[in-house]
Protein backbone atom coordinates (compact mmCIF):
# COMPACT_ATOMS: atom_id res chain seq x y z
CA UNK A 1 0.00 0.00 0.00
CA UNK A 2 1.27 3.74 -0.89
CA UNK A 3 -0.22 5.87 1.28
CA UNK A 4 3.11 6.18 3.87
CA UNK A 5 3.20 10.29 1.98
CA UNK A 6 -0.29 10.74 2.31
CA UNK A 7 -0.42 9.75 5.70
CA UNK A 8 2.27 12.31 6.66
CA UNK A 9 1.61 15.51 4.33
CA UNK A 10 -2.28 15.68 3.97
CA UNK A 11 -2.70 19.09 4.05
CA UNK A 12 0.30 19.52 1.65
CA UNK A 13 -1.40 17.53 -0.53
CA UNK A 14 -4.98 19.67 0.11
CA UNK A 15 -3.48 22.95 -0.88
CA UNK A 16 -1.50 21.79 -3.59
CA UNK A 17 -4.81 22.07 -5.63
CA UNK A 18 -5.48 25.78 -4.72
CA UNK A 19 -1.35 26.75 -5.76
CA UNK A 20 -2.58 24.72 -8.62
CA UNK A 21 -5.81 26.35 -9.53
CA UNK A 22 -6.10 26.07 -12.92
CA UNK A 23 -5.49 22.56 -13.19
CA UNK A 24 -7.62 21.77 -10.70
CA UNK A 25 -10.51 23.40 -12.58
CA UNK A 26 -9.84 21.43 -15.70
CA UNK A 27 -9.70 18.04 -14.48
CA UNK A 28 -12.49 18.68 -12.17
CA UNK A 29 -14.31 20.12 -15.55
CA UNK A 30 -13.39 17.40 -17.54
CA UNK A 31 -15.00 14.63 -14.90
CA UNK A 32 -18.23 16.72 -14.32
CA UNK A 33 -18.54 16.40 -18.19
CA UNK A 34 -18.86 12.68 -17.83
CA UNK A 35 -20.09 12.23 -14.52
CA UNK A 36 -23.70 10.78 -14.42
CA UNK A 37 -26.33 13.67 -12.87
CA UNK A 38 -27.60 10.72 -11.25
CA UNK A 39 -27.22 7.81 -9.11
CA UNK A 40 -25.26 6.66 -6.06
CA UNK A 41 -21.68 7.44 -7.12
CA UNK A 42 -18.35 6.37 -4.66
CA UNK A 43 -15.02 7.86 -4.97
CA UNK A 44 -12.48 5.16 -4.70
CA UNK A 45 -8.98 6.94 -2.81
CA UNK A 46 -11.01 9.90 -1.96
CA UNK A 47 -8.15 11.61 -0.57
CA UNK A 48 -8.92 14.92 0.99
CA UNK A 49 -12.82 14.71 -1.08
CA UNK A 50 -11.13 17.67 -3.25
CA UNK A 51 -13.28 16.05 -6.14
CA UNK A 52 -15.81 14.32 -4.58
CA UNK A 53 -17.41 16.98 -2.32
CA UNK A 54 -18.06 19.38 -5.90
CA UNK A 55 -19.13 15.93 -7.83
CA UNK A 56 -21.70 15.67 -5.35
CA UNK A 57 -20.47 11.78 -4.13
CA UNK A 58 -21.44 11.03 -0.42
CA UNK A 59 -19.52 8.51 -0.51
CA UNK A 60 -15.53 7.94 -0.60
CA UNK A 61 -13.59 4.80 0.30
CA UNK A 62 -9.52 5.71 1.66
CA UNK A 63 -6.76 4.05 3.19
CA UNK A 64 -5.12 6.67 4.46
CA UNK A 65 -6.43 8.18 8.03
CA UNK A 66 -5.30 11.80 8.08
CA UNK A 67 -6.53 11.95 4.43
CA UNK A 68 -9.86 10.41 5.07
CA UNK A 69 -10.17 12.81 8.27
CA UNK A 70 -9.59 16.70 5.77
CA UNK A 71 -12.57 14.72 3.30
CA UNK A 72 -14.92 13.40 6.57
CA UNK A 73 -14.66 17.30 7.69
CA UNK A 74 -15.86 18.42 4.71
CA UNK A 75 -19.24 16.35 5.00
CA UNK A 76 -17.87 12.87 3.37
CA UNK A 77 -18.78 9.39 4.25
CA UNK A 78 -15.48 8.14 4.37
CA UNK A 79 -15.09 4.41 4.78
CA UNK A 80 -11.57 2.70 5.74
CA UNK A 81 -10.46 -0.04 2.98
CA UNK A 82 -8.56 0.07 -0.20
CA UNK A 83 -9.55 -0.47 -4.01
CA UNK A 84 -8.54 -3.99 -4.05
CA UNK A 85 -10.56 -5.54 -1.56
CA UNK A 86 -13.62 -2.89 -0.96
CA UNK A 87 -15.72 -3.66 2.05
CA UNK A 88 -18.65 -2.96 -0.10
CA UNK A 89 -21.65 -4.96 -1.07
CA UNK A 90 -22.21 -6.66 -4.52
CA UNK A 91 -24.34 -4.27 -7.21
CA UNK A 92 -24.40 -1.14 -4.76
CA UNK A 93 -23.15 1.87 -6.74
CA UNK A 94 -24.23 3.23 -9.88
CA UNK A 95 -21.26 4.99 -11.00
CA UNK A 96 -17.69 4.23 -9.38
CA UNK A 97 -14.76 7.47 -9.77
CA UNK A 98 -10.77 6.63 -9.88
CA UNK A 99 -9.34 10.26 -9.56
CA UNK A 100 -5.46 9.79 -9.89
CA UNK A 101 -5.20 7.14 -7.63
CA UNK A 102 -4.52 4.34 -10.16
CA UNK A 103 -1.21 4.72 -10.00
CA UNK A 104 -0.75 4.20 -6.32
CA UNK A 105 -2.39 0.51 -6.46
CA UNK A 106 -0.87 -2.72 -6.11
CA UNK A 107 -2.88 -4.38 -8.37
CA UNK A 108 -5.03 -2.18 -10.81
CA UNK A 109 -6.44 -5.70 -12.30
CA UNK A 110 -7.87 -6.50 -8.62
CA UNK A 111 -9.32 -2.69 -8.05
CA UNK A 112 -10.98 -2.73 -11.55
CA UNK A 113 -12.38 -6.65 -10.89
CA UNK A 114 -13.49 -5.10 -7.13
CA UNK A 115 -15.34 -2.38 -8.64
CA UNK A 116 -17.23 -3.72 -11.11
CA UNK A 117 -18.13 -6.06 -8.31
CA UNK A 118 -20.00 -3.46 -6.67
CA UNK A 119 -21.78 -2.13 -9.66
CA UNK A 120 -25.20 -2.25 -10.82
CA UNK A 121 -25.44 -3.78 -13.88
CA UNK A 122 -25.05 -0.84 -16.51
CA UNK A 123 -23.40 1.54 -14.16
CA UNK A 124 -20.05 3.06 -15.21
CA UNK A 125 -16.44 3.75 -13.92
CA UNK A 126 -14.40 6.80 -14.30
CA UNK A 127 -10.45 6.92 -14.65
CA UNK A 128 -9.30 10.11 -14.33
CA UNK A 129 -4.58 9.75 -14.98
CA UNK A 130 -1.98 11.21 -15.89
CA UNK A 131 -1.48 9.47 -19.58
CA UNK A 132 2.58 8.16 -18.89
CA UNK A 133 2.76 9.06 -22.69
CA UNK A 134 1.85 12.54 -22.69
CA UNK A 135 3.69 15.69 -22.19
CA UNK A 136 3.00 16.10 -18.19
CA UNK A 137 3.18 11.92 -17.76
CA UNK A 138 6.49 12.35 -19.41
CA UNK A 139 8.01 14.56 -16.66
CA UNK A 140 6.23 13.53 -13.97
CA UNK A 141 7.54 9.74 -14.74
CA UNK A 142 10.61 11.17 -15.41
CA UNK A 143 11.03 12.97 -12.01
CA UNK A 144 9.05 11.24 -9.68
CA UNK A 145 12.17 10.32 -7.44
CA UNK A 146 12.20 13.42 -6.50
CA UNK A 147 8.53 14.15 -5.84
CA UNK A 148 7.06 13.45 -2.42
CA UNK A 149 3.87 11.80 -3.58
CA UNK A 150 4.53 10.23 -6.60
CA UNK A 151 8.03 8.81 -5.82
CA UNK A 152 6.17 5.36 -5.27
CA UNK A 153 3.45 5.89 -8.65
CA UNK A 154 3.22 3.56 -11.48
CA UNK A 155 2.18 5.48 -13.93
CA UNK A 156 0.31 3.88 -16.86
CA UNK A 157 -0.72 4.54 -20.83
CA UNK A 158 -4.15 4.85 -22.20
CA UNK A 159 -3.74 1.46 -24.05
CA UNK A 160 -2.64 -0.66 -20.99
CA UNK A 161 -5.68 1.18 -18.79
CA UNK A 162 -8.30 0.01 -21.71
CA UNK A 163 -6.57 -3.27 -22.04
CA UNK A 164 -7.21 -4.02 -18.35
CA UNK A 165 -10.56 -2.33 -18.04
CA UNK A 166 -11.68 -4.17 -21.33
CA UNK A 167 -10.42 -7.73 -19.18
CA UNK A 168 -12.35 -7.01 -16.31
CA UNK A 169 -15.17 -6.50 -18.16
CA UNK A 170 -16.08 -2.76 -18.87
CA UNK A 171 -17.40 -2.45 -22.55
CA UNK A 172 -18.56 0.88 -24.12
CA UNK A 173 -14.95 2.95 -23.61
CA UNK A 174 -15.44 6.66 -23.83
CA UNK A 175 -12.63 9.14 -23.36
CA UNK A 176 -12.05 12.91 -22.75
CA UNK A 177 -8.94 15.01 -22.07
CA UNK A 178 -7.78 18.10 -20.86
CA UNK A 179 -4.20 19.55 -19.80
CA UNK A 180 -3.36 20.08 -23.06
CA UNK A 181 0.42 22.39 -23.54
CA UNK A 182 2.16 23.87 -26.31
CA UNK A 183 5.24 22.32 -26.21
CA UNK A 184 6.95 24.99 -27.91
CA UNK A 185 5.92 27.65 -25.23
CA UNK A 186 5.01 25.22 -22.33
CA UNK A 187 1.57 27.49 -22.53
CA UNK A 188 -1.54 25.35 -20.97
CA UNK A 189 -4.91 25.53 -22.61
CA UNK A 190 -7.71 25.69 -21.24
CA UNK A 191 -9.66 23.38 -23.69
CA UNK A 192 -11.38 20.29 -23.03
CA UNK A 193 -12.40 17.20 -25.78
CA UNK A 194 -13.23 14.15 -26.55
CA UNK A 195 -10.92 11.41 -27.04
CA UNK A 196 -6.94 11.17 -26.03
CA UNK A 197 -3.70 11.96 -27.34
CA UNK A 198 -3.61 15.72 -26.49
CA UNK A 199 -3.93 15.67 -23.47
CA UNK A 200 -2.16 15.12 -20.13
CA UNK A 201 -4.97 14.19 -18.26
CA UNK A 202 -8.03 11.72 -19.40
CA UNK A 203 -10.86 10.34 -18.31
CA UNK A 204 -12.05 6.58 -19.35
CA UNK A 205 -15.58 6.11 -18.82
CA UNK A 206 -16.50 2.34 -19.25
CA UNK A 207 -19.48 0.51 -19.11
CA UNK A 208 -20.68 -2.65 -16.51
CA UNK A 209 -22.63 -5.06 -19.37
CA UNK A 210 -26.67 -5.28 -18.30
CA UNK A 211 -26.95 -9.05 -18.58
C1 LIG B 1 -3.11 11.51 -5.34
S1 LIG B 1 -4.25 11.13 -4.10
C2 LIG B 1 -5.79 11.40 -4.93
C3 LIG B 1 -6.92 11.65 -3.98
C4 LIG B 1 -8.23 12.02 -4.66
N1 LIG B 1 -8.70 10.97 -5.50
C5 LIG B 1 -8.04 13.30 -5.46
O1 LIG B 1 -8.10 13.22 -6.69
O2 LIG B 1 -7.83 14.33 -4.86
C6 LIG B 1 -4.15 9.37 -4.03
C7 LIG B 1 -4.96 8.74 -2.90
O3 LIG B 1 -5.02 7.33 -3.11
C8 LIG B 1 -4.94 6.69 -1.85
N2 LIG B 1 -4.53 5.30 -2.09
C9 LIG B 1 -3.27 4.80 -2.18
N3 LIG B 1 -3.33 3.47 -2.38
C10 LIG B 1 -4.64 3.13 -2.45
C11 LIG B 1 -5.35 1.90 -2.63
N4 LIG B 1 -4.71 0.74 -2.82
N5 LIG B 1 -6.71 1.92 -2.61
C12 LIG B 1 -7.37 3.09 -2.46
N6 LIG B 1 -6.75 4.28 -2.26
C13 LIG B 1 -5.40 4.30 -2.27
C14 LIG B 1 -3.96 7.55 -1.08
O4 LIG B 1 -4.05 7.35 0.30
C15 LIG B 1 -4.36 8.97 -1.51
O5 LIG B 1 -5.36 9.50 -0.68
Amino acid sequence: MKTKAFDNFPDEYDIWFDKEGLIYKLELKVIKEMVPEKGKGIEIGSGTGRFSIPLGIRIGVEPSLPMGNIAAQKGLDVIGGIAESLPLKSESFDFVLFNTVICFFDSPEMAFLESYRILRPGGLVLIGFIDRESYLGNIYNEEKEESKFFKDADFYSISEISRILTESGYGSLEYAQTLIFDIKSNILSEKISSGYGKGSYVVIKGYKKIV
